[in-house]
């Protein structure tokens, strides 16, 4: 199985991620939009993984603290069109921390470095429109093991297990 670990995001958030997709589509830009229950942020992808246990054993070594998140801006990686966040040293921490974790684990996962993003339009085509993303911002308080797999009409993402944030000091 294909496996992820991710934040999800809260449905206000969502709201502004859906948004920010109808106005680039109605301003002629045309592309396949990420459908709002797949909307999340990846903070490392283990990809083919025959075993869930050791991932979640992993994650159990992880521990945080509940954080803001801040959506901010859009960008792309060549056709891929995704929205960005503000700068954040939690953020930045937790991904740091699970990709240990997953290492010390022994699962292996993808070590590009972490460039959090949320991918909004795959295969874009079109001038990317310069419009304003809603500052929608949330509390993570969660992160979750998901496993991907390819529909009839398009990606199924299911979550295998979440991880929750222990209290803030
Ligand atoms: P993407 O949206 O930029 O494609 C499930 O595929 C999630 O894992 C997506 O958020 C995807 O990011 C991310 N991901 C990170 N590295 C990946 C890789 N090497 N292959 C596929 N997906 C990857």
């Amino acid at each position: 199985m294909r496996l992820f670990i991710a934040i999800s995001l809260s449905k206000p958030m969502k709201a502004a991620l859906i948004s920010a997709q109808s106005e680039m589509i109605g301003r002629g830009v045309r592309g396949s939009c990420t459908p709002e229950e797949n909307l999340h942020l990846t903070l490392a992808f283990i990809g083919e993984y025959p075993d869930a246990e050791p991932v979640l054993e992993a994650l159990s070594d992880v521990s945080f603290s509940p954080f803001k998140l801040h959506l901010e801006g859009l960008g792309r990686f060549g056709d891929l069109w995704w929205a960005g966040m503000r700068r954040s040293d939690p953020l930045a921490a937790l991904a740091r921390k699970i990709r240990h974790a997953l290492a010390e684990n022994g699962v292996p996962f993808d070590r590009k470095r972490f460039s959090p993003h949320i991918t909004l339009i795959r295969r874009a085509r079109g001038d990317m429109p310069g419009i304003r993303i809603d500052n929608a911002s949330m509390t993570v308080d969660a992160v979750s093991l998901m496993r991907s797999d390819r529909g009839k009409n398009g990606m199924i993402y299911t979550e295998l297990g979440k991880i929750a944030a222990s209290p803030a000091l």
